[in-house]
């Protein structure tokens, strides 16, 4: 037996001021965005911006539904928009931000394992990273240099 380590890595930033003006930009649409939200279940609202290597931004925010599984989170609105109407693009940087209507989200919020798989598929097809950058309403904000740090061991098309 042995063992193995896997290690990932973060950075974070206080504030959104702190952020690079692109990303701070698009950090700035995706708390926009958010606001689109239908979260009439949750009332939690996401928001997502993607930045794309066209120069395009794609904007996304989660839909919930009455049968609840068939709602669909920011990130893979976004994400799939973005493969809907640009499949020739990479994405460059993906913001996301969440917040509560009934309290206020302090902690980064990181995407779901379904959104993080959902991008794992893109970041393999273009064969380049997607710098992703989580913050909740207010306070830090942490950045990872590709959605590998958000999912190590991840399941891909090598393995079918
Ligand atoms: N949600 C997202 O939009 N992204 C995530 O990564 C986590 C969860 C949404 C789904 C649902 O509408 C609400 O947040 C509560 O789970």
């Amino acid at each position: 037996m042995k063992d193995i380590t896997i290690t990932t890595q973060f950075s974070v930033f206080d504030s959104v001021q702190e952020l690079p003006n692109d990303v701070q930009n698009l950090m700035e649409q995706a708390i926009t965005v958010r606001k689109n939200a239908y979260a009439p279940y949750s009332q939690f609202r996401v928001g997502a911006a993607l930045l794309l290597d066209n120069g395009k931004v794609v904007l996304g925010s989660n839909q919930e539904n009455a049968a609840y599984p068939s709602g669909l989170c920011a990130e893979r609105v976004a994400i799939f928009q973005a493969g809907s109407i640009y499949p020739e693009a990479k994405i460059v940087l993906m913001a996301i931000t969440a917040a509560s209507d009934t309290n206020t989200t302090k902690a980064p919020i990181p995407p779901c394992g379904s959104c993080r798989q959902s991008i794992a598929e893109y970041e393999i097809k273009q064969d380049t990273p997607i710098e992703i950058y989580f913050m909740g309403e207010i306070g830090a904000i942490y950045k990872s240099e590709s959605l590998k740090n958000l999912l190590p061991f991840m399941f891909d098309k090598k393995f079918l």
